[in-house]
C-alpha cells in the first residue's frame, strides 16, 4: 500500500471545512484531520503538530497581522517538504497574495471556490506530495511471475510472493514494512482478485477503450487495498483482447507503480503479446515458476531464452512448484539443471491443502496457513527476493 497522505485544515468557518471534506471526498489514501480554530488561534503545541502534516490548508485573511504572525510561526516548524495552500477571500490584492508567498504559502486558493477546482488543486498537490516522496531515485524494485505451463501455480507464486514482501513485523503489527502492488495483467484469465477476494476492476479495461495513460494518477485511483495492505490492479471481468492494451500503456504503468510501491509483482499472461517487452525490460528480475517434467523445463528454457535475447543482463529465477527441497537432487533434477544452465534454489512443496484453503477464503496463505511449509517456503522465497534485488539496501528483512 502507498503512503497515506495527511492533510490538516486549520479553519473555524463550517463553510471551508464542508469544502475541503468534499474536495477530498473519495481520494484513496489521504487522511483529513481538522482542527478548528483559526491559525492565529493555533498554539505552541498544534503548531508543532501541524508540521507533522503534508499538506496544510488554512483560512487566512493576509490583512490580519496575527494571522501572518501565526502562518510565519508554522513555517519555522515545518517540515521541508509540506505545502500550505491557503483560502482567502475572493478578492485579494496582488500584493496580499504575494505577501502569503513571503511567509511561506505554496498556493493561495480564492474562497469561496467554484465547482471542483479545489478538489482539482487538492489532487495537484497530492501528487506532488507522492512524487516528492517518490524522488531521489528511490524507484521500487519490479518481479515479473511467468509460468512454464498453465496451471503451474504463478499466481500462487505472484500473490503470496507479494503478499511476504510486505513483511509484517508480526501477524499482529498491522503497519507492513514495505510497500507492495501486484497487478494481473493475465487480462483474459487473471485469477488475483479471487485470489485476495478483490473485486475485478474495471481499470486495465478502461485503457482499452480510450488513450487513457496510466500515470500516478490513474493508478492512485485504480488500486484496490487488501486489509492485510497490499495494493491490488485486478483483472476486468468482461473478455478483453490481450492486445487491446499496448506496450506504452504498460510502460507507463509500471513506471507510476514503481514509483509509489517498494515492490511492485505482476502476474504475466501465458501468451508473448508486445507489449510484454517493456514488462521484461522493466523488471528488475523474472520469476518462472516451473515443475521439473521435461515439457515444463523444455518450456521454461525457451522462455528463459526469449527474455534473455533483448536483456542479456536480467535476472531470471526458477521457482520449482509442488515439489519439496530434494536433500540429493535425483538425476532428472541434475539434467533440468544442466538444460537451464542454472541451480534450482527455490523449491515449494505440494500443499494441496494450505493452498486450497487460501484460496476458498481469499487470502494470503500466511493469513490462513501461516503454518503450513509451503506458507514458510514462501516466506524464504521473498527473503530471498528482498536479498537479491537492490531494494534490499534500505529495507530490513
Ligand atoms: N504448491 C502448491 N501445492 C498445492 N497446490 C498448489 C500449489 N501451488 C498452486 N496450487 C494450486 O494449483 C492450482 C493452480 O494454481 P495457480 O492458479 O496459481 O496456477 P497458474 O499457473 O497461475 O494457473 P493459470 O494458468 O490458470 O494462470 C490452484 O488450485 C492452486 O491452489
Ligand atoms: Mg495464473
Amino acid at each position: 500500500m502507498a503512503k497515506v497522505t495527511s492533510v490538516m485544515l486549520i479553519s473555524d468557518d463550517q463553510g471551508v471545512e464542508n469544502a475541503v471534506t468534499l474536495a477530498l471526498a473519495g481520494k484513496r489514501r489521504v487522511k483529513l484531520t481538522a482542527e478548528n480554530r483559526s491559525v492565529s488561534g493555533l498554539n505552541g503545541a498544534a503548531v508543532r503538530m501541524a508540521a507533522e502534516h503534508d499538506i496544510i490548508v488554512f483560512a487566512t485573511d493576509p490583512g490580519n497581522k496575527d494571522d501572518m504572525n501565526a502562518i510565519r510561526a508554522l513555517n519555522a516548524e515545518r517540515s521541508e517538504t509540506s505545502i500550505f495552500l491557503a483560502l482567502t477571500d475572493r478578492d485579494i490584492t496582488l500584493a496580499r497574495a504575494r505577501s502569503l508567498s513571503d511567509v511561506g504559502v505554496d498556493e493561495v486558493l480564492p474562497f469561496p471556490v467554484t465547482g471542483d477546482e479545489l478538489g482539482r488543486q487538492m489532487d495537484k498537490w497530492l501528487q506532488k506530495v507522492a512524487s516528492t516522496r517518490s524522488g531521489g531515485g528511490k524507484e521500487g524494485a519490479v518481479i515479473a511471475v511467468s509460468q512454464a505451463r498453465g496451471g503451474i501455480g504463478a499466481t500462487t507464486v505472484a500473490v503470496n510472493l507479494a503478499d511476504q514482501l510486505l513483511i509484517r513485523k508480526s501477524r499482529f503489527r498491522k503497519e507492513p514494512a514495505n510497500s507492495v502492488a501486484i497487478v494481473d495483467l493475465d487480462l483474459q484469465f487473471g485469477a488475483v482478485g479471487d485470489f485476495l477476494d478483490v473485486e475485478p476492476q474495471e481499470g486495465l479495461m478502461q485503457l482499452a477503450t480510450g488513450d487513457v495513460m496510466p500515470d500516478q494518477m490513474w493508478v492512485e485511483q485504480s488500486l484496490a487495498d487488501t486489509p492485510t495492505g497490499l495494493s491490488v490492479l485486478s483483472a476486468p471481468a468482461d473478455f478483453m483482447p490481450l492486445d487491446a492494451i499496448n506496450a506504452k500503456q504498460v510502460e507507463t504503468l509500471i513506471t507510476a507503480l514503481r514509483q509509489t510501491h517498494d515492490f511492485v509483482v505482476i502476474d504475466m499472461p501465458r501468451a508473448l503479446v508486445d507489449w510484454i517487452e517493456p514488462v521484461v525490460s522493466m523488471a528488475d528480475e523474472i520469476q518462472v515458476v516451473t515443475d521439473t517434467t521435461v515439457p515444463s523445463i523444455r518450456s521454461t528454457r525457451r522462455l528463459i531464452d526469449f527474455y534473455l535475447a533483448d536483456n542479456p543482463g536480467l535476472q531470471i529465477e526458477v521457482i520449482v512448484n509442488r515439489e519439496k527441497k530434494p536433500y540429493m537432487l535425483a538425476s532428472h533434477h541434475k539434467e533440468a539443471a544442466r538444460v537451464l544452465e542454472r541451480k534450482f534454489e527455490h523449491w515449494l512443496p505440494d500443499d494441496p491443502k494450505a493452498a486450497r484453503n487460501a484460496v476458498d477464503f481469499g487470502k494470503p496463505l500466511s493469513e490462513v496457513s501461516g503454518r503450513s511449509e509451503l506458507s514458510k517456503a514462501l516466506t524464504q522465497l521473498a527473503k530471498a527476493t528482498v536479498r537479491r534485488l537492490p531494494i534490499a539496501e534500505r529495507q530490513s528483512v
